[in-house]
C-alpha cells in the first residue's frame, strides 16, 4: 500500500510521518505520537470523544485521516495546559467536579476551548449547544456547562 509522507504540528512541535493512505488522525496521535488523552468512543463521529483542533476548529480524529491534516496545526489537551501551569478549563472541570469517569472529558474540553476562543462570554445555551455534539454517560452535563462558564469568567478577568 502506497505510503504518503506528511508533516503536522502537534501541539507546538513538528512532525513528519510517513502513513498509509487509511490510517486514521486518532491512531496516529494515540499509537504514534503516545498522545493518549484522545480517546475513541463510537469510531463513527457521533459521539465527539475524539475530538481535537484542527487549526483551531474541533473535528472528530476517528473519522479524519492523518493524510488530511497534512501541514494543519493540531491541539490536544496536553497542548493547553501542564500539571503546574493548567488552563483555566482544566481546573475548572476539577474543582467544580465536571467528571465522572472522565472518559469523554478531553474531547469536551478541546471543544469548549473552542468556544471560548471565538466567543469568550458564551451562554449557558450556547455551551449545551456545543455539548449536543458530545455523549457523556455519567454527568448529566449541568456541571460541565458550569465549568465551561466559570472558565470563561476566568480568562476575561485575565
Ligand atoms: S470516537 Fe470519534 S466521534 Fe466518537
Ligand atoms: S464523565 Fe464519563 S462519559 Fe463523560
Amino acid at each position: 500500500m502506497p505510503r504518503l509522507r506528511v508533516r503536522l504540528r502537534v501541539n507546538g512541535v513538528e512532525h513528519e510521518l510517513e502513513v498509509g493512505g487509511g490510517e486514521r488522525l486518532i491512531d496516529t496521535l494515540r499509537n504514534r505520537l503516545n498522545i493518549k488523552s484522545v480517546k475513541e468512543g463510537c469510531s463513527t463521529g457521533d459521539c465527539g470523544t475524539c475530538t481535537v483542533l484542527m487549526d483551531g476548529e474541533p473535528i472528530n480524529s476517528c473519522i479524519t485521516l492523518t493524510a488530511q491534516a497534512n501541514g494543519r496545526e493540531i491541539t490536544t489537551l496536553e497542548g493547553i495546559g501542564r500539571p503546574g501551569d493548567p488552563h483555566p478549563l482544566q481546573i475548572t472541570f476539577a474543582e467544580l467536579a465536571a467528571t465522572q469517569c472522565g472518559y469523554c472529558i478531553p474531547g469536551i474540553i478541546m471543544a469548549a476551548k473552542s468556544l471560548l476562543d471565538r466567543n469568550p462570554n458564551p451562554s449557558g445555551e450556547e455551551v449545551r449547544w456545543m455539548l449536543a455534539e458530545h455523549l457523556c454517560r455519567c454527568t448529566g452535563y449541568g456541571r460541565i456547562v458550569e465549568a465551561v462558564l466559570e472558565a470563561a469568567r476566568i480568562l476575561r478577568s485575565r
